[in-house]
Protein backbone atom coordinates (compact mmCIF):
# COMPACT_ATOMS: atom_id res chain seq x y z
CA UNK A 1 0.00 0.00 0.00
CA UNK A 2 1.16 3.40 -1.09
CA UNK A 3 0.64 7.10 -1.18
CA UNK A 4 0.84 8.78 -4.14
CA UNK A 5 1.93 12.30 -4.08
CA UNK A 6 1.69 14.72 -7.22
CA UNK A 7 3.67 17.54 -6.78
CA UNK A 8 6.10 15.70 -4.19
CA UNK A 9 9.14 17.64 -5.60
CA UNK A 10 7.31 21.29 -4.53
CA UNK A 11 7.33 23.41 -1.80
CA UNK A 12 4.53 21.97 0.20
CA UNK A 13 4.72 18.50 -1.33
CA UNK A 14 8.15 17.77 -0.49
CA UNK A 15 7.33 18.55 3.51
CA UNK A 16 4.61 15.79 2.84
CA UNK A 17 6.51 13.24 1.67
CA UNK A 18 8.74 13.45 4.67
CA UNK A 19 6.51 13.60 6.98
CA UNK A 20 4.88 10.23 5.35
CA UNK A 21 7.91 8.98 5.51
CA UNK A 22 8.48 9.59 9.18
CA UNK A 23 4.93 7.75 9.61
CA UNK A 24 6.50 4.77 8.17
CA UNK A 25 4.45 5.00 4.84
CA UNK A 26 5.35 3.98 1.00
CA UNK A 27 5.50 6.97 -1.00
CA UNK A 28 5.44 7.73 -4.49
CA UNK A 29 6.03 10.76 -5.91
CA UNK A 30 4.81 12.21 -9.41
CA UNK A 31 6.33 15.52 -10.30
CA UNK A 32 7.05 16.81 -13.90
CA UNK A 33 9.50 19.00 -11.95
CA UNK A 34 8.12 22.39 -13.71
CA UNK A 35 8.80 24.34 -10.81
CA UNK A 36 9.76 21.45 -7.74
CA UNK A 37 13.29 20.23 -7.82
CA UNK A 38 14.82 16.43 -7.85
CA UNK A 39 17.13 16.90 -4.60
CA UNK A 40 14.01 17.86 -2.86
CA UNK A 41 12.28 14.09 -2.79
CA UNK A 42 14.55 11.88 -0.46
CA UNK A 43 15.80 8.57 -1.92
CA UNK A 44 13.33 6.51 0.69
CA UNK A 45 10.03 7.88 -2.02
CA UNK A 46 9.83 6.36 -5.50
CA UNK A 47 10.38 9.14 -7.76
CA UNK A 48 8.84 9.45 -11.42
CA UNK A 49 9.46 12.82 -13.40
CA UNK A 50 6.36 12.94 -15.49
CA UNK A 51 2.87 14.68 -15.90
CA UNK A 52 -0.60 14.56 -13.86
CA UNK A 53 -2.14 14.58 -17.17
CA UNK A 54 -0.36 11.55 -18.20
CA UNK A 55 -3.30 9.34 -17.88
CA UNK A 56 -0.99 6.25 -19.00
CA UNK A 57 1.74 6.72 -16.24
CA UNK A 58 -0.81 7.18 -13.54
CA UNK A 59 -2.59 4.30 -14.25
CA UNK A 60 0.39 2.08 -14.10
CA UNK A 61 1.99 3.73 -11.10
CA UNK A 62 -1.23 3.27 -8.96
CA UNK A 63 -1.41 -0.60 -9.97
CA UNK A 64 2.62 -0.98 -9.54
CA UNK A 65 2.91 0.23 -6.01
CA UNK A 66 -1.08 -0.77 -4.90
CA UNK A 67 -1.93 3.03 -4.20
CA UNK A 68 -4.35 3.40 -1.53
CA UNK A 69 -4.29 7.36 -1.06
CA UNK A 70 -3.61 10.01 -3.57
CA UNK A 71 -2.51 13.78 -2.14
CA UNK A 72 -2.58 16.13 -4.65
CA UNK A 73 -0.39 18.81 -4.88
CA UNK A 74 0.93 19.33 -8.46
CA UNK A 75 -0.61 22.67 -9.76
CA UNK A 76 0.24 26.38 -10.96
CA UNK A 77 -0.22 29.16 -8.26
CA UNK A 78 0.66 32.33 -9.14
CA UNK A 79 -2.50 34.51 -9.64
CA UNK A 80 -1.56 37.07 -11.89
CA UNK A 81 -0.75 34.81 -14.23
CA UNK A 82 -3.39 32.53 -14.31
CA UNK A 83 -5.44 35.68 -15.40
CA UNK A 84 -2.81 36.25 -17.99
CA UNK A 85 -3.07 32.39 -19.29
CA UNK A 86 -6.11 30.96 -17.95
CA UNK A 87 -6.60 27.79 -20.46
CA UNK A 88 -2.97 27.03 -19.31
CA UNK A 89 -4.60 27.01 -15.82
CA UNK A 90 -7.39 25.53 -16.65
CA UNK A 91 -5.73 22.67 -18.00
CA UNK A 92 -2.81 22.11 -16.07
CA UNK A 93 -5.52 22.56 -12.33
CA UNK A 94 -8.42 21.47 -13.80
CA UNK A 95 -8.01 18.96 -17.03
CA UNK A 96 -5.25 17.36 -15.26
CA UNK A 97 -7.25 16.86 -12.08
CA UNK A 98 -9.66 15.47 -14.10
CA UNK A 99 -7.11 12.69 -15.48
CA UNK A 100 -5.96 12.09 -12.34
CA UNK A 101 -9.30 11.43 -10.30
CA UNK A 102 -10.35 9.37 -13.83
CA UNK A 103 -7.78 7.11 -12.81
CA UNK A 104 -8.11 7.11 -8.87
CA UNK A 105 -11.61 5.63 -9.88
CA UNK A 106 -10.29 3.58 -12.46
CA UNK A 107 -8.06 1.90 -10.33
CA UNK A 108 -10.15 1.71 -7.25
CA UNK A 109 -8.28 3.65 -4.69
CA UNK A 110 -10.42 4.90 -2.27
CA UNK A 111 -9.05 7.87 -0.66
CA UNK A 112 -7.76 11.65 -2.51
CA UNK A 113 -6.93 14.85 -0.49
CA UNK A 114 -7.08 17.59 -2.81
CA UNK A 115 -4.96 21.00 -2.25
CA UNK A 116 -7.42 23.68 -3.06
CA UNK A 117 -7.14 27.04 -1.67
CA UNK A 118 -8.86 30.37 -0.18
CA UNK A 119 -8.86 31.78 -3.61
CA UNK A 120 -11.86 30.15 -4.29
CA UNK A 121 -13.91 32.86 -1.80
CA UNK A 122 -12.65 35.50 -3.81
CA UNK A 123 -13.49 38.53 -2.02
CA UNK A 124 -15.41 37.45 0.76
CA UNK A 125 -18.15 39.39 2.25
CA UNK A 126 -18.00 38.09 6.01
CA UNK A 127 -14.35 37.47 7.99
CA UNK A 128 -13.53 35.06 8.98
CA UNK A 129 -14.52 33.46 6.09
CA UNK A 130 -16.23 29.78 6.80
CA UNK A 131 -16.40 27.15 4.01
CA UNK A 132 -20.09 27.77 3.44
CA UNK A 133 -19.97 31.23 2.38
CA UNK A 134 -20.09 32.33 -1.12
CA UNK A 135 -17.53 31.21 -3.77
CA UNK A 136 -17.07 33.81 -6.43
CA UNK A 137 -13.19 33.50 -7.26
CA UNK A 138 -12.04 36.32 -9.11
CA UNK A 139 -9.13 34.55 -10.78
CA UNK A 140 -8.81 31.61 -12.70
CA UNK A 141 -6.43 30.35 -10.40
CA UNK A 142 -9.25 30.12 -8.18
CA UNK A 143 -12.03 29.08 -10.53
CA UNK A 144 -9.27 25.94 -11.82
CA UNK A 145 -9.40 24.55 -7.99
CA UNK A 146 -13.04 25.57 -7.09
CA UNK A 147 -13.57 23.18 -10.72
CA UNK A 148 -11.83 20.49 -9.22
CA UNK A 149 -13.59 20.68 -6.15
CA UNK A 150 -16.20 20.14 -7.41
CA UNK A 151 -15.46 17.26 -9.83
CA UNK A 152 -14.40 15.19 -6.24
CA UNK A 153 -17.46 16.10 -4.95
CA UNK A 154 -19.53 14.51 -7.34
CA UNK A 155 -17.41 11.83 -8.51
CA UNK A 156 -17.04 10.43 -4.85
CA UNK A 157 -20.94 10.49 -4.99
CA UNK A 158 -21.01 8.12 -8.18
CA UNK A 159 -17.53 6.40 -7.16
CA UNK A 160 -16.23 4.78 -4.09
CA UNK A 161 -14.18 7.55 -3.62
CA UNK A 162 -13.77 9.80 -0.48
CA UNK A 163 -11.84 12.67 -0.37
CA UNK A 164 -11.01 15.65 1.68
CA UNK A 165 -10.07 19.14 0.22
CA UNK A 166 -8.19 21.37 2.07
CA UNK A 167 -8.53 25.37 1.44
CA UNK A 168 -5.15 26.67 2.21
CA UNK A 169 -5.04 30.21 3.30
CA UNK A 170 -0.89 31.70 3.45
CA UNK A 171 1.08 29.23 3.58
CA UNK A 172 4.62 29.93 4.70
CA UNK A 173 7.62 28.58 6.83
CA UNK A 174 9.86 26.35 6.18
CA UNK A 175 10.48 22.29 8.10
CA UNK A 176 11.90 23.06 11.23
CA UNK A 177 14.58 20.49 10.90
CA UNK A 178 15.58 22.41 7.97
CA UNK A 179 15.52 19.29 5.26
CA UNK A 180 13.25 21.65 2.75
CA UNK A 181 11.54 24.97 2.15
CA UNK A 182 10.54 27.23 -0.63
CA UNK A 183 13.09 26.93 -3.29
CA UNK A 184 10.79 28.23 -5.96
CA UNK A 185 12.39 31.05 -8.29
CA UNK A 186 10.64 34.46 -8.85
CA UNK A 187 8.34 33.54 -6.13
CA UNK A 188 6.02 36.22 -5.11
CA UNK A 189 4.77 35.25 -1.83
CA UNK A 190 5.47 38.01 0.82
CA UNK A 191 7.63 36.19 3.40
CA UNK A 192 9.35 34.42 1.29
CA UNK A 193 10.29 38.02 -0.73
CA UNK A 194 10.95 39.35 2.30
CA UNK A 195 13.30 36.86 3.07
CA UNK A 196 15.37 37.22 0.17
CA UNK A 197 15.64 40.66 0.50
CA UNK A 198 16.62 40.87 4.27
CA UNK A 199 19.61 38.50 2.85
CA UNK A 200 20.53 40.87 0.14
CA UNK A 201 19.50 38.12 -2.49
CA UNK A 202 17.10 41.05 -4.09
CA UNK A 203 17.55 44.85 -3.71
CA UNK A 204 14.15 45.32 -1.62
CA UNK A 205 10.31 44.77 -1.95
CA UNK A 206 7.22 47.10 -2.22
CA UNK A 207 4.13 46.84 -0.07
CA UNK A 208 1.15 46.83 -2.44
CA UNK A 209 -1.00 49.21 -0.99
CA UNK A 210 -1.12 51.28 2.37
CA UNK A 211 -4.77 52.31 2.03
CA UNK A 212 -6.83 49.38 2.78
CA UNK A 213 -9.50 49.69 5.24
CA UNK A 214 -7.16 47.39 8.17
CA UNK A 215 -5.38 48.60 11.12
CA UNK A 216 -2.05 50.08 9.47
CA UNK A 217 -3.66 50.09 5.96
CA UNK A 218 -2.00 46.80 4.70
CA UNK A 219 -3.79 43.81 3.32
CA UNK A 220 -3.77 41.03 6.85
CA UNK A 221 -3.45 37.09 5.94
CA UNK A 222 -3.97 34.12 7.78
CA UNK A 223 -0.32 33.03 7.86
CA UNK A 224 0.12 29.04 8.24
CA UNK A 225 3.40 27.45 9.46
CA UNK A 226 3.65 24.93 6.19
CA UNK A 227 4.29 21.93 8.85
CA UNK A 228 0.88 22.73 10.38
CA UNK A 229 -0.34 22.18 7.02
CA UNK A 230 0.97 19.01 6.50
CA UNK A 231 -0.53 17.87 9.81
CA UNK A 232 -3.58 18.81 8.32
CA UNK A 233 -3.12 16.46 5.61
CA UNK A 234 -1.87 13.72 8.09
CA UNK A 235 -4.84 14.22 10.13
CA UNK A 236 -7.13 13.95 7.00
CA UNK A 237 -5.43 10.89 5.73
CA UNK A 238 -6.08 8.54 9.07
CA UNK A 239 -9.65 10.17 8.67
CA UNK A 240 -10.48 8.93 5.27
CA UNK A 241 -8.82 5.26 6.35
CA UNK A 242 -10.93 5.52 9.29
CA UNK A 243 -14.01 5.70 6.99
CA UNK A 244 -14.47 9.17 7.82
CA UNK A 245 -16.81 11.14 5.82
CA UNK A 246 -15.28 13.55 2.73
CA UNK A 247 -15.19 16.87 3.68
CA UNK A 248 -14.01 20.43 2.24
CA UNK A 249 -12.06 22.57 5.12
CA UNK A 250 -10.34 25.62 5.65
CA UNK A 251 -7.08 25.53 6.60
CA UNK A 252 -5.64 28.51 8.49
CA UNK A 253 -5.34 29.43 12.16
CA UNK A 254 -8.44 31.68 11.93
CA UNK A 255 -6.42 35.37 12.69
CA UNK A 256 -4.03 37.48 11.41
CA UNK A 257 -1.15 39.42 10.51
CA UNK A 258 -1.13 42.51 8.25
CA UNK A 259 1.82 43.16 5.54
CA UNK A 260 4.02 45.84 7.70
CA UNK A 261 3.90 43.08 11.00
CA UNK A 262 5.16 40.69 8.42
CA UNK A 263 7.81 42.59 7.68
CA UNK A 264 8.94 43.83 11.18
CA UNK A 265 8.87 39.83 11.91
CA UNK A 266 11.33 39.57 8.98
CA UNK A 267 13.40 42.67 10.30
CA UNK A 268 13.61 41.30 13.92
CA UNK A 269 14.48 37.95 12.93
CA UNK A 270 17.07 38.95 10.19
CA UNK A 271 18.26 41.80 12.70
CA UNK A 272 18.08 43.97 9.23
CA UNK A 273 15.95 46.91 8.12
CA UNK A 274 14.22 46.46 5.01
CA UNK A 275 14.41 48.60 2.39
CA UNK A 276 10.85 49.32 1.73
CA UNK A 277 8.72 50.97 -1.00
CA UNK A 278 5.27 51.53 -1.28
CA UNK A 279 3.15 50.79 -4.43
CA UNK A 280 -0.16 50.88 -5.70
CA UNK A 281 -2.75 47.97 -4.60
CA UNK A 282 -1.89 44.65 -6.82
CA UNK A 283 -4.75 43.96 -8.70
CA UNK A 284 -7.13 40.98 -6.92
CA UNK A 285 -5.82 41.49 -3.54
CA UNK A 286 -8.77 41.44 -1.21
CA UNK A 287 -7.91 43.46 1.87
CA UNK A 288 -8.40 40.87 4.56
CA UNK A 289 -8.54 36.95 4.64
CA UNK A 290 -8.90 34.96 7.71
CA UNK A 291 -9.76 31.59 7.71
CA UNK A 292 -12.90 30.45 9.72
CA UNK A 293 -11.13 27.45 11.37
CA UNK A 294 -13.58 25.22 13.67
CA UNK A 295 -14.64 23.05 11.16
CA UNK A 296 -11.26 21.35 10.26
CA UNK A 297 -10.38 21.07 14.06
CA UNK A 298 -14.22 19.54 14.91
CA UNK A 299 -14.20 17.10 11.95
CA UNK A 300 -10.32 16.35 11.98
CA UNK A 301 -8.86 16.79 15.11
CA UNK A 302 -6.61 18.84 13.65
CA UNK A 303 -4.18 20.82 16.24
CA UNK A 304 -1.42 23.28 15.13
CA UNK A 305 1.55 23.49 17.09
CA UNK A 306 3.72 26.36 15.16
CA UNK A 307 1.21 28.93 15.02
CA UNK A 308 3.46 31.89 15.86
CA UNK A 309 4.34 34.72 13.34
CA UNK A 310 8.27 34.76 14.35
CA UNK A 311 8.66 31.24 13.95
CA UNK A 312 7.60 30.99 10.45
CA UNK A 313 9.54 33.51 9.81
CA UNK A 314 12.18 32.42 11.45
CA UNK A 315 12.02 29.09 10.00
CA UNK A 316 11.50 30.56 6.15
CA UNK A 317 14.82 32.84 6.76
CA UNK A 318 16.99 29.69 8.00
CA UNK A 319 15.99 27.53 4.88
CA UNK A 320 16.30 30.70 2.90
CA UNK A 321 20.05 30.89 4.46
CA UNK A 322 20.58 27.45 2.98
CA UNK A 323 20.07 27.77 -0.44
N1 LIG B 1 2.68 41.68 -0.74
C1 LIG B 1 3.42 42.86 -0.76
N2 LIG B 1 4.64 42.83 -1.36
C2 LIG B 1 5.16 41.73 -1.94
C3 LIG B 1 4.41 40.52 -1.92
C4 LIG B 1 3.17 40.54 -1.32
O1 LIG B 1 2.98 43.89 -0.25
O2 LIG B 1 6.29 41.79 -2.48
C5 LIG B 1 1.38 41.67 -0.08
C6 LIG B 1 0.23 41.32 -1.01
O3 LIG B 1 -0.23 42.47 -1.67
C7 LIG B 1 -0.76 40.74 -0.04
C8 LIG B 1 0.09 40.06 1.01
O4 LIG B 1 1.39 40.64 0.87
O5 LIG B 1 -1.48 41.75 0.58
C9 LIG B 1 0.23 38.57 0.82
O6 LIG B 1 0.57 38.33 -0.54
P1 LIG B 1 1.10 36.91 -1.06
O7 LIG B 1 1.46 37.09 -2.50
O8 LIG B 1 2.14 36.41 -0.14
O9 LIG B 1 -0.15 35.96 -0.91
P2 LIG B 1 -1.66 36.13 -1.43
O10 LIG B 1 -2.48 36.46 -0.24
O11 LIG B 1 -1.78 37.02 -2.58
O12 LIG B 1 -1.91 34.69 -2.03
C10 LIG B 1 -2.16 33.58 -1.24
C11 LIG B 1 -1.69 32.33 -1.96
C12 LIG B 1 -2.49 32.11 -3.19
C13 LIG B 1 -3.96 32.10 -2.83
C14 LIG B 1 -4.33 33.35 -2.10
C15 LIG B 1 -5.74 33.30 -1.65
O13 LIG B 1 -0.34 32.43 -2.26
O14 LIG B 1 -2.12 30.88 -3.77
O15 LIG B 1 -3.52 33.51 -0.97
O16 LIG B 1 -6.29 34.56 -1.74
F1 LIG B 1 -4.71 32.02 -3.94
Amino acid sequence: MAVLVTGGAGYIGSHMVLDLLEAGEEVVVVDNLSTGFRRAVPQEAAFVEGDVGDGALIARLMADYGVDAVIHFAGSIVVPDSVADPLGYYLNNTVNSRTLIAEAVRARVPHFIFSSTAAVYGIAREMPVGEDAPLQPISPYGTSKLMTEWMLRDTAIAHPLSYVALRYFNVAGADPKGRTGQSTPRATHLIKVACEAALGKRPGLEIYGRDYDTSDGTCIRDYIHVSDLIRAHGDALRHLRAGGDSAVLNCGYGHGASVLEVLDAVERAAGCTLDKRDAPRRPGDAPELIAGADRIREVLGWTPIHDDLDGIVSSALAWERKL
